[in-house]
């Protein structure tokens, strides 16, 4: 008699598998695959409504043209995108489109080597210089994301040189040199846009860190049935976001998702966590996912700021507290809010993890 036992589904197991091949999303596409792995199947609820909203994301996500000359009408600007949805694109930002290009063409290079150099890279110890693998909270998660990535601290101080990886090392430190200086930029007119002086988040550190997020999203067989990351904020002051001419990145805005469409020459600028607290949600950190794609691969790089001062606490600033606005988060610090509650959870828990510290 012809057993029809179907042995139960053992997660663990194909998640250790997967990882111990160390060759990410893009080694199951080098291999051919049709169908996605049962791993990285998202339930229809976070899959739907998958069909983005019919609206051009340029009419609601404002442009913001940092050559220009009328300072106070840029900071007008910067404060109604951050208090209203939390997004922007910024332009005339200083920074070469040959060095945007070459910093994506670097990425790219490091997913694309010998996969046994790559692999030397593939680790889950957030305490090397370079941290390379397939979705940070694979053993955390309920769902894989169709994405590869590999990071660094690039400042206040990068690793040692050779720590990085050959392929893109020059332009990881020539991009990052050029990061640090829109840093200042940015968070200057977030002060002013705050009512702050323009060197306030500057001298609470918020400029000061920085980690290369370098994402490849391979082409997926089934992109119906999978997402790239799921659902979102980020856990940092501010996010500034390189991507490639494949588009990818949506935002929910008015309970519809809505797709980023990548504009040439300018980057895309977000609100995190920790200015929405320091703010005392005056501005917002809004949420966000990345679709998987039949075409690809997409690559991206996300420049998470985030004081790497972790003993020191932020919550919200006195001049966003009053009697009638009462703070509406406690006090943590970087060491809690990051090292203890955003490593080693799923990606889409940061979404609670705000309302964690809600008084
Ligand atoms: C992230 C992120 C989006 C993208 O890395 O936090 O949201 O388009 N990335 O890669
Ligand atoms: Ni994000």
């Amino acid at each position: 008699m012809a057993s029809s036992i179907v042995p139960p589904y053992d997660r663990l197991a194909e998640v250790k598998a997967f990882d111990e091949t160390k060759a990410g999303v893009k080694g199951l596409v080098d291999a051919g695959i049709r169908e996605i792995p049962r791993m990285f199947m998202h339930p229809p609820e976070i899959l739907n409504p998958k069909a983005p909203a019919a609206v051009n994301c340029l009419e609601i996500i404002p442009t913001i043209d940092l050559g220009s000359t009328n300072r106070s009408s840029t900071v007008e600007k910067i404060r109604r995108a951050s208090e209203d949805i939390g997004i922007f694109y910024v332009t005339n930002h200083g920074i070469p489109m040959s060095v945007m290009e070459e910093m994506l063409n670097g990425v790219r290079r490091f997913h694309e080597q010998d996969v046994e150099v790559k692999k030397k890279f593939y680790t889950r110890d957030a305490s090397k210089a370079v941290v390379y693998n397939s979705n940070f909270d694979l053993y955390f998660s309920s769902v894989a994301g169709w994405r590869d990535t590999f990071a660094s601290i690039m400042a206040p101080t990068p690793p040692p040189y050779e720590e990085l990886p050959e392929v893109c090392r020059d332009i990881m430190m020539e991009y990052s040199n050029e990061l640090k200086k829109l840093g200042v930029v940015i968070f200057r007119l977030i002060s002013e846009a705050l009512g702050l002086d323009p060197d306030y988040l500057g001298d609470m550190d918020c400029d000061k860190g920085f980690r290369l997020l370098c994402n490849y999203y391979p082409a997926c067989p089934q992109p119906d049935l999978t997402m790239g990351v799921a659902p979102h904020t980020d856990p940092n002051f501010l996010t500034v976001l390189l991507q490639g001419e494949i588009g990818g990145l949506q935002i929910l805005h008015q309970d519809q998702w809505v797709d980023v469409t990548p504009v040439p020459g300018s980057l895309v600028v977000n609100i995190g966590d920790l200015l929405q607290l320091l703010s005392n949600d005056k501005l917002k950190s809004l949420e966000h996912r990345a679709v998987a794609k039949e075409k690809g691969p997409r690559v991206s790089v996300a420049c998470f700021f985030r004081s790497l001062e972790t003993s020191r606490t932020y919550g919200p600033l006195k001049d966003f507290v009053s009697s009638d606005n009462p703070p509406r988060y406690r006090e943590t610090t970087i060491e809690e809010y990051y090292f203890q509650h955003s490593l080693g959870k799923p990606i889409d828990d940061n979404i609670h993890r705000l309302q964690r510290l809600k008084l």
